[in-house]
C-alpha cells in the first residue's frame, strides 16, 4: 500500500542532456514551433514571471519562469539566474538554469533538470526559426559582436539552418573570449573559417550575410552601414545597435513585439523613443511559422530579428529533452518520497519538539 504513494522523478545533469543527443536545434526549433502554434491556440499556460533583482547596477537577477503545456499535460518551471559580471569576475557563465517538470493528473513532478542547455538552445532556436524564413538559403558568411555562450549556440543554430555557411568573424571585448569561441567552434565545424578580429566590430560585421549581437553591452555597438542589403540580423542582447540599422531594415520580426516593447531592447528604446511604431513590426515569428505572415520576399531585403524570449518554449524543449534522455535510459531516479509522511513507521523516532 504504501509503495503506492511513492513520488519518482529523473534528475537529468546537462551531460546526461548531451549524451541523449539533446543539442540537437533541429528538436528545439520543432519543439518551439509546436509550442509557439499551441500558444496561438490557447493551449498553453503562461503566467508572469517572478523577477528577483538583487543590484541594480549588474542587474544580477533570478528569475522563475512557469508555463503549462495542456495538451502534453506538463506544468514546467524555469528557474534562472542572470550574473552579467560572471564571465568576468569570476570566468564563470553569466546564466544558469534548473528545470522543473511536472505532470498534471496529481500534480507530481517527474523531471529535475538542467535549465542551463535548454535555455541557451531557446534563444538559438529562436533565432533559427527566423533564420529559415529571413536569412538567405544561400548566405555563406556570419558576423558576431559577442563571443559568449549565447553567440556560440546561435552559431550551431545557425549553422543547422544553414548548412552553407563557410566563414564565420568574431568580436568581442577581450581576445582570449574569441580564440576560445573559435577553438571550441572550429572542433564542431571544421568547414567554418573562422577569424578573430579583435574588438573591432566593423571588421567582424562589415558586409556579413548574417549578423549576430550577443553581448552584455548597453551601447549602439553595431553600425547601420555595415549591414549590406539581403543580410538577415539576429539581435541577442540588450541595446547593441544603432537606430538606424532597425529603421533601414525591410523588414522588422520579433519573437513577441508586445512583449519586446516594454523592455529594454534597441526596438524598445525607439518605440519610446517615438522612432519606431507597432506598424514598423511586419510579423510575430509565429504567424510567419503558421503561414499567415510570409518569410524573406526579396533577395536585397534587410531582415531585423528580436527575441526576448518566452518562457513556455523553454519549458516546451525542457520537456522534448526529458522524453528523449528517458527513451535514452539516462539520468538518475530519484525517489521524493518513499511514503506519505505519516505512513513512515520511524516518526516517533525521528520527530522533534
Ligand atoms: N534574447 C534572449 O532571449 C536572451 C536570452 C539569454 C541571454 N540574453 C542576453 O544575451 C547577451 C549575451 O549573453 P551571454 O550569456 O552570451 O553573455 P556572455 O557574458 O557569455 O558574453 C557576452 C559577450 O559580450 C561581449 N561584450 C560585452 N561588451 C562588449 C562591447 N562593448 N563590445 C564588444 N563585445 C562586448 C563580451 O566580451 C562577451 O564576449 C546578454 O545581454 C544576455 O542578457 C538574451
Amino acid at each position: 500500500m504504501a509503495e503506492q504513494h511513492r513520488i519518482d522523478c529523473l534528475y537529468l545533469s546537462q551531460e546526461d542532456l548531451l549524451a541523449a543527443g539533446c543539442l540537437d536545434l533541429n528538436l528545439a526549433m520543432t519543439a518551439a514551433e509546436d509550442a509557439m502554434l499551441a500558444f496561438r491556440n490557447d493551449r498553453i499556460m503562461f503566467p508572469e514571471k517572478i523577477v528577483q533583482i538583487f543590484d541594480d547596477d549588474t542587474q544580477e537577477r533570478i528569475n522563475c519562469l512557469p508555463a503549462t503545456l495542456l495538451d502534453e499535460r506538463i506544468c514546467g518551471m524555469k528557474w534562472v539566474s542572470v550574473f552579467p559580471m560572471n564571465p568576468v569576475r569570476h570566468g564563470s557563465q553569466n546564466l544558469s538554469a534548473v528545470v522543473v517538470l511536472s505532470e498534471i493528473e496529481q500534480g507530481f513532478p517527474i523531471a529535475l533538470m538542467d535549465g542551463t542547455l535548454c535555455s541557451n538552445m531557446r534563444v538559438g532556436a529562436m533565432g533559427g526559426v527566423a533564420a529559415k524564413h529571413f536569412a538567405r538559403p544561400d548566405s555563406e558568411s556570419i558576423g558576431f559582436i559577442g563571443a559568449g555562450e549565447q553567440a556560440k549556440m546561435h552559431l550551431i543554430a545557425m549553422k543547422t539552418v544553414i548548412p552553407g555557411l563557410n566563414e564565420c568573424r568574431v568580436s568581442s571585448l577581450y581576445e582570449h573570449e574569441e580564440r576560445q569561441f573559435a577553438d571550441e567552434m572550429g572542433a564542431l565545424f571544421a568547414d567554418i573559417d573562422f577569424t578573430c578580429v579583435g574588438n573591432d566590430g566593423r571588421a567582424a560585421m562589415d558586409g556579413a550575410d548574417i549578423l549576430v549581437t550577443a553581448t552584455s553591452a548597453q551601447a549602439p555597438l553595431l553600425k547601420a552601414a555595415w549591414m549590406k542589403p539581403g543580410a538577415f540580423y539576429s539581435h541577442i542582447g540588450g541595446w547593441e545597435d544603432e537606430y538606424a540599422v532597425a529603421a533601414q531594415c525591410d523588414t522588422i520580426v520579433c519573437d513577441d513585439w508586445e512583449t519586446v516593447k516594454h523592455r529594454t531592447q534597441t526596438l524598445s528604446r525607439m518605440y519610446k523613443d517615438g522612432e519606431l511604431t507597432d506598424d514598423d513590426i511586419a510579423a510575430d515569428l509565429v504567424e510567419v511559422v503558421a503561414g499567415e505572415k510570409h518569410g524573406r520576399t526579396s533577395a536585397d531585403e534587410r531582415v531585423y530579428f528580436n527575441a526576448v524570449g518566452l518562457a513556455y518554449v523553454d519549458v516546451a524543449i525542457a520537456h522534448a529533452m526529458y522524453q528523449r534522455a528517458e527513451q535514452a535510459g539516462l539520468g538518475q531516479p530519484l525517489a521524493l518520497q518513499e511514503q506519505m509522511i505519516f505512513e513512515h513507521q520511524n516518526l516517533s523516532d525521528v520527530i522533534r519538539m
